[in-house]
């Protein structure tokens, strides 16, 4: 072998090996926004290998990603501001979101070839015009067996468009993740969990939100998040876990979800006050959500002592008829080992704007 041939070829085994040794092994990351009002630039990027910036929107008449021109400036540049704190983050930009008003718009794009590729070419090339290392789909959620199914389709072909535009530029292919329903089955419809496995590089479980005060089907009080139920009757991160694996999804790639902020409810008798306890409706905002440095100002305030429930996994606190259930640096930790134990890919906030100093994301990075 002649010398520049063998360069040539230890370049080649190197780029096999840099290649391997950058896939996946574990992902650490969080959700930002923009109505949260945290600078990017505030972001401790160190804490995390991927980063997701929320959201893009879907155009219903026309099927295109765009983001708005008031998020535009900020989105452009994330990718750049995050890189300066780690400059190996990956960026994924975030599409859709929790408004259920924008479920409709998802599913009448997803139900037509036409407008599948109308959607995904202009996501791809979205990413790519704005730095993006990837695309995330939060589709909350799709309805019914016809709309699983679509979610399916539009995931399958954008799998082969992002290998098809990573052969055409020459660039590592975009990551393709969506945020699902902590549990492979939402309302009574099971995902397409073969499919999402195969064109995904991962799933966001959203193991949050299970119980709040604006919810009327939730008067009382509840961990928001818990990772067990005891009573194996209600939601729980372990129940959706479990149910996703057997399901079928990988455990690699599963990554487990909780939350930086909490609820606040209205007791109905201040003497009634750990879980379970009658409410008339949330306190503290509207929907009761409320940051992590507001609960700890609470508890400083206040002089209370918040309750470590460790078969939940779920901490509370109250004062008066003010009860909120949060999650701190405590109950993370043991999500982000128990995400470790079960062999998930790793873990994901929402949001890192909640944070308090990223006291909860450097719990979860150490854990
Ligand atoms: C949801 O989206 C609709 C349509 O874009 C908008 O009018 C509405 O204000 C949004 N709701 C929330 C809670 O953001
Ligand atoms: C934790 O919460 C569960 C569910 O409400 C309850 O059964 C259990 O007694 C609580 N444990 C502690 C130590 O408060």
């Amino acid at each position: 072998m002649s010398s520049t041939k063998l360069i040539i070829y230890i370049t080649f085994l190197l780029s096999l090996f840099l290649r391997s040794s950058s896939a996946q092994n574990i992902v650490k990351a969080t959700y930002w926004f923009p109505n949260s009002e945290f600078p990017v630039a505030d972001i401790d990027s160190s804490l995390f290998t991927h980063l997701f910036c929320a959201f893009a929107d879907l155009n219903p008449q026309t099927n295109e990603l765009t983001i708005s021109s008031t998020n535009q400036p900020k989105f452009s540049t994330f990718t750049q501001t995050v890189r300066q704190k780690n400059p190996s983050v990956k960026t994924l930009l975030s599409i859709g979101g929790g408004n259920e008003s924008i479920s409709a718009d998802f599913a009448s794009m997803a139900s037509n070839s036409n407008s599948r590729k109308t959607f995904i070419d202009s996501s791809i090339a979205l990413a790519r015009s704005n730095g993006f290392d990837g695309l995330d789909l939060d589709w909350e959620y799709p309805k019914g067996e016809t709309e699983m199914n679509n979610f399916g389709t539009l995931l399958q072909e954008w799998r082969s468009a992002v290998m098809a535009e990573a052969s055409s530029s020459g660039s590592p292919p975009l990551l393709l993740t969506a945020a699902v329903s902590y549990s492979s089955k939402h309302d009574s419809d099971m995902y397409p969990v073969q499919v999402v496995a195969n064109s995904l590089d991962w799933v966001n479980l959203m193991a949050y939100d299970f119980f709040y005060g604006s919810d009327s089907s939730s008067r009382i009080t509840g961990p928001p998040a818990a990772l067990y139920d005891p009573s194996n009757t209600g939601p729980s991160g372990d129940a959706g876990v479990t149910a996703w694996i057997e399901a079928g999804l990988p455990t690699k790639k599963a990554v487990l979800g909780f939350p930086f902020y909490g609820y606040a409810w209205s007791l109905s008798n201040a003497n009634s006050n750990s879980y379970y306890a009658a409410t008339t409706g949330p306190a503290m905002s509207k929907d009761g959500a409320i940051t992590y440095p507001q609960i700890k100002k609470f508890i400083t305030e206040n002089g209370v002592r918040p309750v470590h429930n460790t078969t939940v996994v779920g901490d509370y606190c109250y004062a008066g008829t003010t009860w909120i259930g949060f999650d701190d640096s405590q109950s993370i930790v043991t999500k982000v080992r128990y995400a470790k134990e079960r062999g998930l890919l790793g873990y994901f906030s929402w949001h890192v704007g909640a944070d308090d100093n990223s006291e909860l994301a450097r719990a979860a990075s150490q854990a």
